[in-house]
């Protein structure tokens, strides 16, 4: 026979165990405030469209610079989507989502590539920014982006659609003039693992 006392702490427990789940299903609070980015940029920052940047493994003082700049209007080529869910963080929810995106896996390369691609990123002096080894204060890592993403971003840096907002630098008079230069050297990054 189970004695009575057994018996409540077993209910009890089972309540416990219960309770958890049922009141997380209703507390939007009890979600971390990242799972609110999963629907685009993938929970661990992978994302499955092109339209959507990857954020795993990202430089925390490049997605924090980028959270402030959606913030405050300075960046907008991302036709409004950000600024709505950004709006929505708190204040000390900023810093958990960046450091919950810069500490994951960098995304998985993809594609082909080009020689042509390679050199052209090579000449225009990109990675005296973008590079492992640049020093280039949170210049965002371009490795194994999405290709698609990438050209988009450096078109708009191109036809003054997205300025810099990290620092005085002319960007988008770096960019190639020609549409299929981009594209070239966006494929060429999206194929290279991330070091
Ligand atoms: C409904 C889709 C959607 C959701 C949800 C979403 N984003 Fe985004 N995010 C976008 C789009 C679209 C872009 C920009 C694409 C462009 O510029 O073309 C973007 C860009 C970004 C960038 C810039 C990345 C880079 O490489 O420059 C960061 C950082 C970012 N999002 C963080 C977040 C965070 C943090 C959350 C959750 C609080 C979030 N996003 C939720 C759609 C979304
Ligand atoms: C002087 C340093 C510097 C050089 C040179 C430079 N960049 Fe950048 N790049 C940056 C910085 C800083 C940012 C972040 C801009 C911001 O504030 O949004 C950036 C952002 C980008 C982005 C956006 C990435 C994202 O996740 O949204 C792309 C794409 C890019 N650069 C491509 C290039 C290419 C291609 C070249 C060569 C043609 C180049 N950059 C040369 C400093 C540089």
């Amino acid at each position: 026979m189970i004695s009575d006392r057994i018996k409540i702490s077993v209910l009890a427990a089972m309540g416990g165990i219960i309770a958890v789940p049922a009141s997380a299903d209703f507390d939007a609070e009890a979600f971390p405030p990242y799972e609110r980015c999963a629907l685009c940029h993938g929970l661990f920052g992978e994302s499955a469209n092109a339209k959507f940047p990857h954020l795993g493994g990202q430089k925390a003082g490049y997605i924090s610079a980028q959270i402030n700049a959606f913030l405050n209007g300075r960046r907008h080529n991302d036709g409004g989507q950000m600024v709505n869910i950004v709006s929505e963080l708190k204040p000390d929810e900023i810093p958990e989502v960046v450091e919950w995106f810069s500490s994951q896996d960098a995304p998985k390369p993809s594609g082909e590539g080009s020689a042509t691609g390679a050199a052209l990123y090579e000449q225009s002096g990109c990675d005296s920014c973008h590079g492992r080894t640049a020093t280039f204060p949170d210049a965002p890592h371009l490795t194994a982006q999405h290709a698609g993403y990438l050209t988009k971003q450096m078109r708009d840096f191109r036809d003054g659609r997205r300025v810099s907002g990290m620092a005085d630098i002319p960007h988008g008079r770096l960019m190639p003039e020609v549409d299929d230069a981009i594209a070239d050297i966006a494929a060429y990054l999206s194929s290279v693992a991330r070091q």
